[in-house]
């Protein structure tokens, strides 16, 4: 199948702030020189965020990198996963095709698709609310014919049912998942015949469907606001160990400051971290040179960059907790910005004053070289 970048495309991308906060943390898992591996994630981010992968967006990813946009380029239009073309504003219908679901009926819910939503794949409704495609195993064979809507499964379904289904989610209702025949998980469609014990006390559904309906996200967007930002790999083993703690119900209506990323603590100084506000870009397009800071080079300045600092006055601003953070997340660099006293420098250079390393450095063209 050719895949390539939809004709029309949108001005611009950006992650929402909350996004941008979880894309930034999922940078930090990587050594310095090495964020490309960050790709696919950040990619799939944005694509959860828009519902499809826009060029802007590939754009901005690979931006946020360091990349080549070729290179994003060559990830987002090799996997099948990242829609290149725009899809339902509602929900994009993805049925399996594969070899149980065909055999237990896909064709009928594809006749389905093609009756409600579009006569071809990859199509918008007329109304914009639907789009569909065919994709292979999902890994539910045992309840086929099957499809997944947002980001859970419909199973055991019917044209009926299926058709059911989409007319409750163009209504604005999100149906319950899974099977669509009363079936608890995978059992015999016929019922058990052994391990009967627990059938008295069984909940009315298992715990994905019941994790679903706790979360009532099937086809909503993802902001960034659902789960707060967990970077355990900057903590040490305390924060890892918060982080496997089992995670506390999710409140009815989640508040913004959800968003805000939990704190961790510093593995080497014990001290709080917390993660200072950051930029996409450079204010007015323009950074400001971060090399006249002592202990700053052309590889810390781009590492700085990635993290969402381009200029004097957000150093300068940085708390003790917030230098912490800073100071966990220069990896390869870790401790750098408290030994060189940074946060000093940098107040000098936010108020138009020199320090004696930026008069040398701007005199004499000479840089810190990263170590
Ligand atoms: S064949 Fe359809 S989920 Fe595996």
């Amino acid at each position: 199948m050719l895949r390539r970048l939809h004709a029309e495309q949108p001005e611009s991308f950006a992650f929402t702030p909350a996004n941008l906060a979880w894309a930034d943390a999922q940078i930090t898992k990587y050594p310095e020189g090495r964020q490309a591996s960050a790709i696919i994630p950040l990619l799939w981010r944005a694509q959860e965020q828009e519902g499809w992968l826009t060029k802007p967006a590939i754009e901005y990813v690979a931006d946020k990198l360091g990349m080549a946009y070729i290179r994003a380029l060559e990830v987002a239009t090799f996997y099948f996963m990242f829609q290149l073309k725009p899809v339902g504003s509602v929900a994009h219908i993805q049925i399996c095709g594969t070899t149980s679901c065909m055999i237990c009926g896909a064709e009928d819910l594809y006749a389905v698709c093609r009756e409600k939503i579009a006569p071809s794949a990859h199509t918008l409704s007329p109304d914009g609310k639907f789009s569909w495609e065919e994709v292979e195993c999902l890994g539910a064979c045992a309840n086929a014919p099957m499809a997944q809507i947002g980001k859970d499964y419909y199973e055991d379904l019917t044209a009926e049912s299926f058709a059911k289904i989409l007319d409750e989610l163009a209504a604005g209702r999100v149906p319950t998942p899974g099977s669509q025949k009363g079936r608890f998980a995978a059992e015999p469609a016929s019922g058990l015949t052994s391990l009967k014990d627990g059938e008295a006390g069984k909940p009315a559904h298992n715990a994905t469907v019941s994790r679903a309906l706790e979360l009532g996200d099937t086809v909503k967007r993802i902001d960034g606001s659902e789960v707060p930002v967990l970077t355990p790999w900057l903590g040490g083993a305390k924060a890892a160990a918060k982080a496997a703690a089992p995670a506390a119900p999710k409140p009815a209506a989640a508040a913004p400051a959800a968003a805000k990323p939990a704190a961790a603590v510093s593995a080497t100084t014990g001290t709080e971290l917390a993660k200072p506000a950051v930029l996409a870009v450079a204010r007015g397009g323009k950074a400001d040179d971060l090399k006249l800071i002592k202990g700053v080079g052309p590889k810390m300045e781009a590492l700085l960059n990635r993290l969402g600092f381009f200029h004097y006055d957000q150093i300068a601003g940085w708390t003790a907790s917030e230098l912490a953070w800073v100071d966990e997340s220069l990896e390869g660099f870790k401790g750098r910005a408290s030994r060189d006293g940074w946060v000093e420098q940098a107040r000098l250079l936010a108020a138009g004053a020199e320090t004696e390393f930026a008069a040398r450095a701007r005199k004499e063209g000479l840089y810190d070289k990263d170590k």
